[in-house]
């Protein structure tokens, strides 16, 4: 198995365990602390993030990561880059509500090489490593072929942190229903919501204003599963720009198609 693959893992479920710990307790012992507009942080998601690090530089001292919760911890090897969410979901977490997932990603030169989302309520370890595919568990994952948006369950993200988008993420919606699509699913992982996408577990998604540590690891799982993975315009830049797209070619074109009379200047990116 690829080494950092192994460690990425290693790292993940150790997360997961802290995570499990925190979930069992009340609610109560949660303490909960606000970082921005409708964006929370709890002790646990700093713990978790303190294992994946420890795990990471026993093995690798000299690389880089980038951690929700620490920001920027330069490494002397600056060409290898680890891209940590300790708990994607924090706030289905806090709610107790049992969805969310640990999320790494590795970056060799500005490419994702390996991408691990776990999530610790289902024991399930999404993996992907470039150009070598992607697995739930042992199992290969391949995106679904529908070929239109007629019928199509697609997962979305609201930009709660950022409620200026609000109007053009409903008109979204709207443009999207007119299309056929039969459902919307809103699931509080961005990581989880990409490798569902692998799965076939819904057959798209998209959401406004994401950061790299949300997707960097979904989106390798995605496109190694299959998908197509872009920004609002058709680009490829969406670890910069937040906003993502990912499904099979034909959904994706066809939801680029209905969102472009939407775009704001803005999103057009
Ligand atoms: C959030 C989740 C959520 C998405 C938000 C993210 P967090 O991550 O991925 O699904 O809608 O944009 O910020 O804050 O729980 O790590
Ligand atoms: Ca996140
Ligand atoms: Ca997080």
């Amino acid at each position: 198995m690829n080494p950092m693959l192994n460690i990425a893992i290693r790292a993940a479920r150790k997360a997961g365990n802290i995570i499990m710990k925190g979930y069992e307790q009340s609610t109560k012992d949660t303490e909960v602390a606000q970082k921005g507009t409708n964006d929370y942080v709890t002790a646990i998601d700093k713990a978790a993030e303190q294992a994946i690090i420890e795990v990471v530089h026993q093995s690798y001292p000299d690389h880089a990561i980038i951690g929700e919760e620490s920001g920027l911890i330069a490494g002397k090897e600056s060409n290898v880059q680890w891209v940590i969410d300790p708990l994607d979901g924090t706030t289905n977490f806090v709610h107790r509500f049992p969805h969310f997932a640990v999320s790494i990603a590795i970056r060799e030169n500005g490419i994702t090489t390996v991408g691990v989302v776990y999530d610790p309520i289902r024991n399930e370890l999404f993996t992907g490593v470039r150009g070598e595919g992607a697995k739930l568990n042992e199992f290969r994952l391949r995106v679904d072929n529908k070929r239109d948006l007629a019928g199509t369950v697609l997962a979305t993200g609201f930009p709660f942190k950022t409620p200026r988008h609000c109007p053009a993420h409903l008109n979204m919606i709207e443009a999207l229903m007119e299309k056929g699509v039969a459902d919307f699913r809103r699931t509080g992982s961005a990581a989880l919501d990409l490798c569902y996408v692998a799965a076939s577990r819904v057959d798209g998604y998209f959401e406004i204003g994401l950061k790299p540590w949300d997707c960097a690891a979904g989106d390798l799982i995605a496109r190694e599963a299959g998908a197509l993975v872009t920004n609002f315009v058709g680009g490829t830049d969406y670890l910069t720009s937040g906003n993502i797209i990912a499904g099979n070619a034909r959904i994706v074109k066809e939801t680029l198609n209905s969102i472009k009379p939407i775009l704001t200047d803005d999103l057009k990116k």
